[in-house]
């Protein structure tokens, strides 16, 4: 299939699982669930309003578009805090719809005249759009699962069993260089902060094989570990009496919790969800480990240390599917520890792409010769603010917008996205 073909097989797959999340009545889209997130149907106007910018107007907001400028603001994620999104005169949905329809109409009619010697850059511009479709449908999800009231989405789709044993067990990543990030010869739709690959020495250190689970997180709150000051950073503290936190969010303490609107009993063996980068960082404390950096992390995920080269994914070259990680959105949940053993890496970690998002203690930082990309925005605001990189992509991240690079990043004490937690510790402690 030509590089074409599949870009725009993979904007039509981004646009039908839009569409499944504001298949809702206007008074469900317009309802904000909580001020952390917008209505679903701000979003979809956001979705393609930057795909008009980026792929009918050369990312030029000075080039008039099909919205009035005064419109078109509305939709500026930099003017608009998620907070105030409620109360924009924003487009009603069927007016959202058709916007939508109508800039897509134009971008494959964009896409289909590219001259076949049209550069890289140009299809990266298609990538760039179908990456920020998808992860607004992961923010999308977030909503709905702080939405109150009878469930609209059903449990997920099934996900193998786990395996006994895994939990609570650890890898070894030697010391030794390797190459961290990547370059856009290798992968062409890697996104700015992601670039380039440059060689880095990381010091021998042990990793988690598997996600902390929710029964291990269990244990530390039965330890007392939520009200035990030792375990806590003094933010973490301070963070933790103000926000009054015993436990994940969604969790009701009588072994139940909530997931999408359903009430349900909390699976010992699925990895934690939901907890801030404070309770990761003080459950690593109770559990005698700390949290990885991101470096580790990548290391840990993508470096084959025979080969000594990167792998594209952490258990080789094969695309993601369903025997190798939990991604796409259909589970609405994590699977299981030890459910894909096919997808381990190199060194032996398991679930490392998909599942949860993992806290590691990095901040968000360039790698050497940073260059931003088409979407300036993107990246440079948030480095060396007050946010903390997750890695790994959670079960609602789209497979074709992830690779073992993917850096994301939060405040640490967010916990509505779907954050987890993955223990390491240097090798003179383990
Ligand atoms: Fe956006």
């Amino acid at each position: 299939m030509s590089s074409r073909q599949a870009l725009a097989d993979e904007l039509a797959a981004a646009r039908d699982r839009t569409l499944r999340l504001v298949d809702f009545d206007d008074a469900e889209l317009r309802r904000q669930y909580d001020p952390l997130m917008s209505p679903l149907v701000w979003d979809l106007a956001h979705i393609g309003w930057q795909e008009e910018l980026w792929l009918l107007r050369d990312a030029n907001p000075a080039r008039p578009g099909l919205l009035t400028p005064e419109v078109e603001r509305l939709y500026d994620a930099f003017q608009n805090p998620r907070a105030t999104r409620v109360r924009l005169p924003l487009l009603p949905p069927a007016d959202a719809r058709i916007y939508c329809r109508t800039v897509r109409g134009m971008v494959f009619d964009r896409l289909d005249a590219l001259p076949a010697s049209a550069d890289d850059a140009a299809d990266f511009a298609f990538a760039l759009a179908v990456s920020h479709e998808h992860q607004h449908n992961e923010t999308m999800l977030q909503a709905l699962n702080l939405r109150s009231g009878p469930a609209l989405l059903g449990v997920g789709a099934r996900l193998p069993s786990g395996r006994r044993g895994v939990a609570g067990t650890s890898v070894r990543v030697p010391g030794g260089p390797f190459v961290l990030g990547v370059d856009a010869a290798d992968e062409p739709y890697s996104l700015d902060n992601e670039r380039g690959a440059h060689l880095v020495d990381v010091p021998g250190f042990r990793i988690g094989r598997v996600p902390v689970t929710n029964a291990e997180w269990q244990q530390f709150i039965d330890d007392g570990g939520y009200d035990r000051r030792q375990w806590w950073s003094d933010r973490g503290w301070a963070h933790r009496q103000e926000a009054g936190l015993t436990a994940p969010q969604f969790w009701i303490g009588d072994g139940t919790r909530t997931r999408f609107g359903h009430l349900e009993e909390i699976p010992g063996d699925e990895p934690v969800q939901h907890v801030t980068f404070h309770e990761a960082e003080a459950y690593a404390a109770w559990a005698g480990a700390r949290l990885p950096t991101e470096i580790e992390w990548e290391k840990a995920c993508a470096w084959d240390p025979d080969a000594r080269r990167r792998r594209r994914y952490p258990w080789g070259s094969a695309e993601p599917s369903t025997r190798l990680a939990n991604l796409g959105g259909d589970a609405l949940r994590p699977a299981p520890v030890g459910a894909y053993p096919d997808g381990a890496s190199a060194y032996g970690a398991e679930q490392m792409l998909g599942d949860v998002w993992e806290w590691t203690t990095s901040p968000l930082r360039p790698w050497p010769g940073f260059t931003p990309m088409l979407y300036e925005e993107y990246s440079a605001p948030f480095f060396d603010g007050d946010y903390r990189v997750l890695r790994g992509g959670s079960w609602a991240v789209a497979s074709s917008i992830l690779r073992p690079s993917f850096r994301n990043w939060d405040h640490p004490i967010r916990r509505q996205i779907f954050s987890g937690v993955r223990l390491a510790w240097s090798e003179d402690e383990a």
